[in-house]
């Protein structure tokens, strides 16, 4: 589905003429239930990323001072320092330290855009095996040990909304918390960083408009597939349970219907607040995004200081986006300049 009435359509699912599912919450044995927990445990993780950003943005400049001056290589740069500022909300610091070693894995050998192609399958197979039995353990212990207050992201997948998740569903709740938060909003990081530097001219434009427009062109989470519960009819085409509906948000975000130039970055069309249908780079309906508004505050904070402390270029490394599951951009090389040293060695 390209036309965003269509892709609402399947994605809201108001008729229940699609099966009910959660690629976020999908587990082993089906999908993490029930429903009201998914909600609780969405909730719990917001809450909990809320308060270490409200707690720490002030760290913000010296991170990036310290993670992207005077070179950095993209995407990985982006995912690590995402990573960097989450890491007690990714694992509390007191967890054991062979399950941060583990964790630390996790990141680099699936996370990261193609840590697939970096590794051996068997070295992955290996690896994985041990991560996720740490990870089980962990939880186990943590269930045994009763978490009054969820002080990391794996407490919340533990307590699931106050449910006896099992340890091992509760370790693959886990690895969707690393994946949305160290990897797409690493990745969603990296576009609008490899966007405002190949055009210059939007590096003053609102840092929120920037971060639209990128998650306009680029969204990072781009396609979703659904299975109808019933035959019915889906613009114009019938469609039943055999088939598999796929939602495009690539195709609805530059819908040319709704967008004027959709293929061009220009965050000034943000400028006068927008409420697109054609537009929903976390989703729509009951499974929107839980993370949206907390991602927005770190992608706008962090875009805001590095179009305002610094100048930024940016020069392309490889081959275009890297798509896999996440859409993710392509490799580059950012420079970053403080605005006064560029500004006096000008003179
Ligand atoms: C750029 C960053 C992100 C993007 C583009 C993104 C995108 C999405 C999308 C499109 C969905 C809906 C999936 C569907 O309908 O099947 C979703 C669901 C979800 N996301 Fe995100 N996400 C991001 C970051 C985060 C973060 C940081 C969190 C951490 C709290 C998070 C937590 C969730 C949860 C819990 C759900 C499942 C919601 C539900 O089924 O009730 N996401 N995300």
């Amino acid at each position: 589905m390209a036309g965003p009435a269509a892709a609402r359509e399947v994605m809201g699912n108001q008729r229940g003429t699609f099966m009910e599912t959660s690629d976020f919450f999908h587990v082993r044995n089906g999908v993490l239930g029930p429903r009201s927990a998914q909600i609780e445990i969405g909730r719990a993780a917001r809450s909990l990323i809320r308060h270490r950003l409200d707690a720490h943005r002030a760290d913000l400049p010296r991170l990036v001072a310290g993670r992207l001056v005077p070179t950095s290589t993209w995407p990985d740069a982006g995912n690590l320092l995402v990573r960097e500022h989450l890491r007690d909300v990714l694992l509390c610091p007191d967890a054991p330290a062979e399950l941060h070693k583990a964790v630390d894995g996790i990141i680099t050998r699936a996370v990261l855009a193609g840590a697939r192609q970096r590794h051996s399958v068997m070295s992955r197979l290996l690896f994985r095996r041990r991560a996720m039995s740490a990870l089980v353990q962990e939880a186990q212990a943590r269930r045994r040990a009763g978490v009054a207050e969820p002080r990391d992201l794996l407490d919340v997948a533990v307590t699931g909304a106050g449910l006896a998740v099992d340890p091992g569903e509760a370790a693959e709740v886990y690895l969707s918390f690393l994946f949305a938060t160290v990897g797409s909003l690493g990745f969603a990081l990296g576009w609008s960083v490899y966007l405002v530097g190949t055009h210059p001219d939007t590096s003053t434009d609102e840092p929120s408009w920037i971060v639209r427009e990128a998650l306009r062109l680029w969204p990072v989470a781009w396609l979703f597939a659904r299975r109808p519960s019933r035959e019915h009819e889906l613009a114009g085409v019938t469609v039943g349970p055999h088939d598999e509906v796929n939602v495009c948000l690539y195709l609805v975000h530059r819908h040319p219907r709704h967008w004027e130039r959709p293929d061009e970055f220009e965050p000034r069309r943000w400028a006068t607040p927008l409420h697109d249908p054609a537009f929903m780079p976390f989703g729509f309906g009951p499974h929107t995004c839980a993370g949206a508004t907390v991602t927005m505050t770190l992608l706008q904070d962090l875009i805001s200081i590095i179009t305002r402390d610094w100048h930024l270029s940016v020069t392309a490394t490889g081959n275009g986006p890297h798509l896999g599951p996440a859409l993710a951009p392509p490799r580059f090389t950012a420079e970053l300049h403080a605005r006064g040293a560029t500004a006096r060695g000008g003179e």
